[in-house]
C-alpha cells in the first residue's frame, strides 16, 4: 500500500475548515492526528476538541496517535470521537495488550508505535497483534524535524518480519517526511507516510500529497 496521512499539527488553526477541506480535495487517504499530553512529549497540541471539528469535515479516515502517558484512560474515548485508527506508544505502557483490547473492542484498527530510541525488536512480540505498527523517524513532540536515516533499516526489518511471518499488519512512518525522501520510505517497505510541514507548509497541499504519493526511489 502506499499511502499518505497529512498531520493535522502542521495546519493553519485559525482557518481550520478550509485545510481540513483542502485534503478531502486531495489525494491524501488518512488524516493524522497528533495528540500530546505535556508529560509522556514535551509539548501539548490538542484534544478531543479538535477531533470533533475533524469528525465533522473531513471525508478521510482519523488516524490517531496517542503521545501520552496513561492511553488506557483515553483510547476509548477517541474510539467513540470517530477514530478510525488509535495507536499509542509501547514504551508508555506496561503492556499493551489490554489496551489494545479496549481499542479493538469498539472495532477500531489498533497502532502501536515506538520512538527512534526503542529497539524494533520490541515490536516484534505484537506484530501479529495490531493492525498497524508505526515508526517514529523523529522523537515524537514537534512537527518540522529532520527524518532519522536508520529508520530506513527498521522499516526494511519490519517488513522482512510481516512477509516472513505472512502477516498484513501495516507499516506507517512519522517525521520529517518529505518528497524527497517519500520514495525512499515507501521502497523500504511503508505503507503510511505521515507528513505535517511537508503538505501543510506548502503553497499547494494537494500537489505535495500527490507527488509523495506516486514518488519514486
Ligand atoms: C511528531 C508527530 C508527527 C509530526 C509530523 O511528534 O507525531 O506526526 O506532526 O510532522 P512533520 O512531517 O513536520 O515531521
Ligand atoms: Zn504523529
Amino acid at each position: 500500500m502506499r499511502a499518505i496521512a497529512p498531520s493535522i499539527l502542521s495546519a493553519d488553526f485559525g482557518e481550520l475548515r478550509q485545510e481540513i477541506e483542502r485534503i478531502n480535495l486531495s489525494e491524501a487517504d488518512l488524516f493524522h492526528v497528533d495528540v500530546m499530553d505535556g508529560t509522556f512529549v514535551p509539548n501539548i497540541s490538542f484534544g478531543f476538541p479538535i477531533m470533533e471539528t475533524l469528525c465533522k469535515y473531513a471525508e478521510k479516515p482519523l488516524d490517531v496517535h496517542l503521545m501520552i502517558v496513561h492511553p488506557e484512560k483515553y483510547v476509548e474515548r477517541f474510539c467513540d470521537a470517530g477514530a478510525y485508527s488509535v495507536g499509542f506508544h509501547l514504551e508508555a505502557v506496561e503492556d499493551p495488550m489490554p489496551i489494545l483490547s479496549l481499542i479493538r473492542n469498539k472495532n477500531v484498527r489498533t497502532c502501536l508505535t515506538i520512538n527512534p530510541d526503542i529497539d524494533v525488536h520490541r515490536l516484534d512480540p505484537y506484530l501479529d497483534q495490531v493492525d498497524m505498527v508505526l515508526l517514529m523517524s523523529v522523537f515524537a513532540g514537534f512537527g518540522g524535524q529532520k527524518f532519522i536515516p536508520e529508520t530506513l533499516d527498521k522499516i526494511r526489518y519490519v517488513r522482512s518480519e510481516i512477509t516472513r511471518r505472512n502477516l498484513s499488519t501495516l507499516i506507517e512512518v512519522d517525521g520529517g517526511v518529505n518528497q524527497k525522501n517519500a520514495g525512499d520510505i515507501f521502497a523500504a517497505g511503508a505503507d503510511i507516510l505521515v507528513a505535517g510541514s511537508a503538505v501543510f507548509h506548502s503553497d499547494d497541499p494537494a500537489a505535495a500529497v500527490a507527488a509523495m504519493k506516486h514518488s519514486v526511489a
